[in-house]
């Protein structure tokens, strides 16, 4: 049987690159602001959303840490991540590997573990009452300074059993891995899996400075490897999962046009690709419009969209029995639509 729309929105997935600041829909920004007592910048959501245009990473940036300013209380976190929670059961998403960005947080003066607190919550609610797992990345932002990240890292480790891992995100271009090659190593230490964001804007230099300085297992992005094969080879050779963002991509001008979206190149050269969202509310789509949009665009066929997903099962941090069970899902599924996988 072919691929249809309908059967790409029912196929089980995961998603493994989500920013839940990146999840706050105008409409929530609205009602939490006037919940809070704060005044917007922008009169009304058709306002707000027609700020939503970005001609590259940084001007993104600047909007999704003033959204962040509405975030006040526990609640309006647990809120934020409850709305994402539900949406992906909408989308058949049956893990998602959620990060935060507890910088943009503490340096407004709202603590750690209020934030972590409302996130942790709904998290929990969510595998309760949706059967949706999950695990919890922080990540540091890379424009701030190294002491800065190892600050996080020690309130972090104040809440190990509640977080998987450490990311790095944020302003990639003038923030090289190095800088965070001790905090890493240390957060590695202690435990917890490495991903970085490499690759999204920064050169090839980047994706390799993750990989050597800071020992990940996936590489957020990772578009920009595919300038340099001797990278490649490495990714390959190590099947290295790339969380790849496709509306991301598009709508910060990674890529011109997502009919030249590297995402099918990077499946034919053996590269462990994944699709994700980044930060939807943003970008105009969640996971199904990204599977949608490269489907449509690309010509995938239904052993390319299998392979995506079956990646993304494998490199999530789920647990062993967990993940054995993500995978006879989507083994089930692709037999129930009789695609052919092989
Ligand atoms: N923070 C939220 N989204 C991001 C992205 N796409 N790249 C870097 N930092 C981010
Ligand atoms: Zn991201």
């Amino acid at each position: 049987m072919t691929v249809t729309p309908d059967s790409i929105c029912r196929m089980p997935k995961a998603e493994l690159h989500l920013h839940i600041e990146g999840t706050l829909e105008p409409g929530l920004c609205f009602r939490l602001a006037d919940r809070n007592g704060i005044k917007l910048a922008y009169g009304s959501v058709a306002d707000l959303k027609a700020a939503y245009r970005f001609a590259n990473l940084q001007d993104f940036l600047d909007l999704y840490y003033q959204g962040t300013h509405v975030l006040i209380e526990e609640q309006d976190f647990y809120d934020l991540t409850w709305a994402y929670l539900e949406k992906a059961r909408t989308q058949t998403i049956l893990h998602t590997e959620i990060f935060f960005d507890p910088q943009a947080h503490t340096g407004r003066g709202i603590p750690f573990e209020r934030a972590l607190g409302g996130i942790t919550r709904a998290l929990g609610d969510a595998e309760a009452k949706l059967g949706l797992t999950s695990n919890l990345i922080f990540c540091m932002l890379r424009h701030l300074d190294a002491a800065s990240a190892e600050r996080t890292l020690d309130q972090a480790l104040e809440h190990k059993d509640r977080l998987a891992g450490i990311g790095l995100d944020s302003s990639e271009v003038g923030h090289p891995p190095e800088n965070f090659k001790a905090v890493f190593e240390r957060a590695r230490k202690e435990g917890f899996r490495a991903v970085a964001h490499a690759g999204e804007e920064g050169p090839p230099e980047y994706v390799w400075g993750a990989l050597d300085l800071l020992g990940v297992s996936r590489i957020d992005h990772g578009n920009r490897a595919l300038e340099d094969a001797a990278l490649v080879d490495r990714l390959v050779r190590d099947r290295m999962p790339l969380t790849v963002c496709p509306l991301s991509n598009l709508k910060l001008s990674v890529v011109d046009d997502l009919a030249r979206h590297p995402l099918r190149e990077m499946l034919e050269r053996g590269l462990m690709a994944t699709v994700n969202s980044d930060d939807p509310a943003y970008f105009g789509g969640y996971l199904n419009e990204n599977f949608l949009a490269v489907w449509a665009a690309l010509d995938l066929s239904e052993g390319q969209l299998f392979t995506l997903v079956r990646n993304s099962f494998e490199a999530s941090f789920a647990e062993g029995a967990r993940k054995q069970t993500l995978i006879t899902r989507l083994d089930d599924f692709a037999k129930s639509e009789g695609w052919q996988t092989g």
